[in-house]
C-alpha cells in the first residue's frame, strides 16, 4: 500500500506515468467513468479548502466512486480532542482511500503511519502540498510542453507557501530549471529549500522586485500572502500587497510566459490580467481534477 505525503514519494518515472494517465483521462474521460465503482474516498479537512477538497470529490465521482468526509475540524471529533492517529484508524473502516488537510506539519505522515488505507497529504501546515504540485506539473507539461529547460519565477509568500516548497523540490529533479525567487526579505524561501537547490546544483536568484525580472521568465508562479500563517496582524498588513501583477507588468513579460497561481488569490493578481491568454490559473484548477483522478487510480492500483 502506498501513500502520497511528499511530491518526492514518486520517482520521476512514476510521476511521468501519472501525468501520462492524467493526460489520457483528459482526452478519454468516458473510459474511466466506472473505474472506481464501489470505492469511497474520505476527505478529512481540518483547514478550509475549495479546490483541493472539491476536486478530490469531483475526481472520485468522475471515476464512479463515492465520497464522505468533513470540511472543518469543528464538525469532527477532533473538536472533542480525538487524535489524528485514532481518527484515521476509524476512517480506514469506512473508506478505501483518504485525502487529509491539517494545519500541523507532519499530520498526514502521522495518519499514514496509522492507516490501513492510502493517505494523500492535501496540505500540512506550511510544509507540503503534493497534489497541488502534481496539478502544477501537469499544467506546465500540458501547456508549455516540457518540465525541463525553464526559468520559473516564484513570487509572493515563499516562506509559508507550501505549494512553492513542494513545486521547487519537484522541479529540482528536471534538467536546467532556473529559479527566480521573488519575495520581501521577511518572506524569503526557507533555508532548507535553498540547501535543496544548492545540493541539486540548480541555478537561483533571490530578488525583491517583480518588474526587474519578469521579462526573463518562462513561467510566473504567483502566490498569496497567507494571513492565517502570520502570528502578527501588523506584519500581515505591511506585507500583504508586496506584489500585485497587473496589465502594466504583463507588458514586460514574454509573449509565451504563463502565469500560474494555486489560488485562492486575494489581490496579488489584478482581475484585469484574467483575460490575458497567458493567465492559466483557472485552467490549472481543471488539471487538478484530472491529476487527482490519476492519483486515486494509481494508489488504489486500479487498471483501466
Ligand atoms: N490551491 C489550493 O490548495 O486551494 P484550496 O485551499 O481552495 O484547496
Amino acid at each position: 500500500m502506498r501513500h502520497l505525503i511528499s511530491p518526492l514519494d514518486f520517482t520521476v518515472e512514476e510521476l511521468d506515468r501519472l501525468l501520462d494517465l492524467a493526460a489520457d483521462i483528459e482526452k478519454n474521460p468516458k473510459k474511466y467513468q466506472e473505474a472506481c465503482k464501489g470505492k469511497k474516498i474520505a476527505t478529512l479537512f481540518y483547514e478550509p479548502s475549495t479546490r483541493t477538497r472539491l476536486s478530490f470529490e469531483a475526481a472520485m465521482i468522475n471515476l464512479g466512486g463515492q465520497v464522505l468526509g468533513f470540511s472543518e475540524a469543528s464538525s469532527s471529533s477532533a473538536a472533542k480532542g480525538e487524535s489524528v492517529a485514532d481518527t484515521i484508524r476509524i476512517i480506514s473502516c469506512y473508506a478505501d482511500i483518504c485525502a487529509m488537510r491539517h494545519p500541523k506539519e507532519g499530520a498526514a505522515l502521522v495518519a499514514a503511519n496509522n492507516s490501513s488505507i492510502p493517505v494523500i497529504n492535501a496540505g500540512d501546515g506550511g510544509h507540503q502540498h503534493p497534489t497541488q504540485t502534481l496539478t502544477d506539473l501537469l499544467t506546465i507539461r500540458s501547456l508549455k510542453g516540457r518540465l525541463d529547460n525553464i526559468t520559473i519565477g516564484l513570487c509572493g509568500d515563499l516562506k509559508f507557501g507550501r505549494t512553492v516548497h513542494s513545486l521547487i523540490n519537484a522541479l529540482l529533479r528536471y534538467d536546467n530549471v532556473k529559479f527566480v525567487l521573488i519575495s520581501p526579505t521577511e518572506l524569503r524561501v526557507p533555508e532548507y529549500i535553498i540547501e535543496n537547490i544548492n545540493a541539486a546544483g540548480a541555478e537561483y536568484v533571490e530578488v525583491t522586485k517583480l518588474e526587474d525580472v519578469i521579462g526573463e521568465l518562462d513561467l510566473l508562479y504567483m502566490t498569496r500572502v497567507q494571513r492565517e500563517r502570520f502570528f502578527n496582524e501588523e506584519d500581515y498588513i505591511r506585507l500583504k500587497d508586496s506584489f500585485i501583477l497587473d496589465k502594466k507588468k504583463m507588458t514586460l513579460a514574454k509573449d509565451d510566459m504563463l502565469v500560474l497561481h494555486p489560488l485562492p488569490r486575494v489581490n496579488e493578481i489584478s482581475v484585469e490580467v484574467d483575460k490575458d491568454p497567458r493567465a492559466v490559473y483557472f485552467k490549472q484548477g481543471q488539471y487538478g481534477v484530472y491529476v487527482r483522478m490519476a492519483l486515486i487510480l494509481t494508489l488504489l492500483e486500479v487498471e483501466v
